[in-house]
């Protein structure tokens, strides 16, 4: 008998950076409530899905010895969760591409299961709604919904909750990656006790970046990005100070620490500039290594690699 071998399914899953990161009180389930903006980034990962006889996961590029190829890792659970959903095995080959850092707060995890639940969705001819999509990517993790959305997005609750926001132009970015990556749970650990020790200045809501964000020009959003997250970020890792520093002197709008860190993300006026920052920041020795990225760009979506 003839057995046809479906071509494989390659999704790309953007990265992110949190423009605005407001971080409330810890609620009873160990979570804490936020308001955030997230912005997709072109720097991504790409996901090749194959049929296989077994559930198996394994990983190259940015970071790869970090990454997790068990069922620790969130595609695997993605998978589990689809096949669920789908009444089938989950029996896939998972070849992850990394060019998102790991445990860099860039949402790296969050993009690779995004797009497991997109093109297994697609290789399985599941047919679920974006929305019934999001609704599994939030039980997988709080960024997951904004990995399967991309653009330019306000979140609340976990960061779960999204609405998608006006962004009128594209932005132009330096990433600073830094040597070892910094655990989310601790950082936000770190936060509430430096909470416990003092009133450590809070943000106030995002209106006044949405509109600087509507008006496109990034000489306006500079000054609004902030980020409740950098204090204990910088409390951990005091040599961040320096990265920061040296983005801003070599040229920078505005730099921040991206989520829970330790990537610092810095704002440029043009992408001339970014690439200008860039090299000067790669030879300042303040970081592993630095990239260019622009955004808002789309969430998790299939390639047409024909
Ligand atoms: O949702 P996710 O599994 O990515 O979250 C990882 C950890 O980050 C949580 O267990 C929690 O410690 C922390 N977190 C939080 N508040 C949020 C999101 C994450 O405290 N809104």
């Amino acid at each position: 008998m003839l057995s046809v071998v479906p071509s494989p399914v390659v999704v790309r899953a953007p990265s992110k950076v949190n423009l605005h990161l407001g971080v409330g009180d810890l609620r009873a389930d160990g979570y804490h409530e936020l308001t955030t903006v997230f912005q997709a980034l072109s720097l991504s990962d790409d996901i090749e899905l194959t049929p296989a006889s077994s559930l198996s996961v394994r990983v190259s590029g940015e970071g790869a010895g970090e990454v997790p190829t068990d069922r620790t890792n969130l595609v695997w659970q993605a998978a589990v969760r689809l096949a669920h959903v789908a009444g089938r095995a989950p029996l896939v080959e998972i070849a992850i591409r990394k060019g998102i850092p790991v445990a860099g707060g860039m949402a790296g995890g969050s993009a690779d299961a995004a797009a497991a639940l997109v093109g297994l969705n697609a290789l399985w001819e599941v047919g679920l709604s974006r929305d019934e999509l999001a609704a599994i990517a939030a039980e997988l993790g709080s960024d997951v919904p904004f990995s399967l959305a991309g653009g330019t997005a306000l979140g609340r609750g976990r960061g779960e909750k999204l609405l998608p926001v006006l962004s009128r132009s594209t932005f132009h970015w330096v990433l600073a990656l830094a040597r070892d990556g910094l655990s989310t749970p601790v950082v936000f650990g770190e936060l509430d006790r430096l909470r416990d020790h003092g009133d450590p200045p809070r943000l106030g809501e995002p209106q006044e970046l949405l509109q600087a964000l509507a008006s496109g020009d990034p000489a306006q959003l500079a000054p609004l990005l902030g980020n409740d997250l950098q204090a204990p970020a910088l409390s951990l890792r005091p040599d961040l100070r320096r990265t920061l520093r040296a983005g801003t002197t070599a040229g920078a709008l505005a730099g921040l620490v991206s989520g829970s860190g330790p990537t610092c993300a810095f704002l440029c006026e043009s992408e001339q500039a970014a690439i200008e920052v860039a090299a000067e920041l790669s030879g300042a020795g303040v970081c592993r290594s630095v990239r260019t990225a622009s955004g808002p760009v789309p969430g998790a979506r299939i390639l047409d690699e024909s």
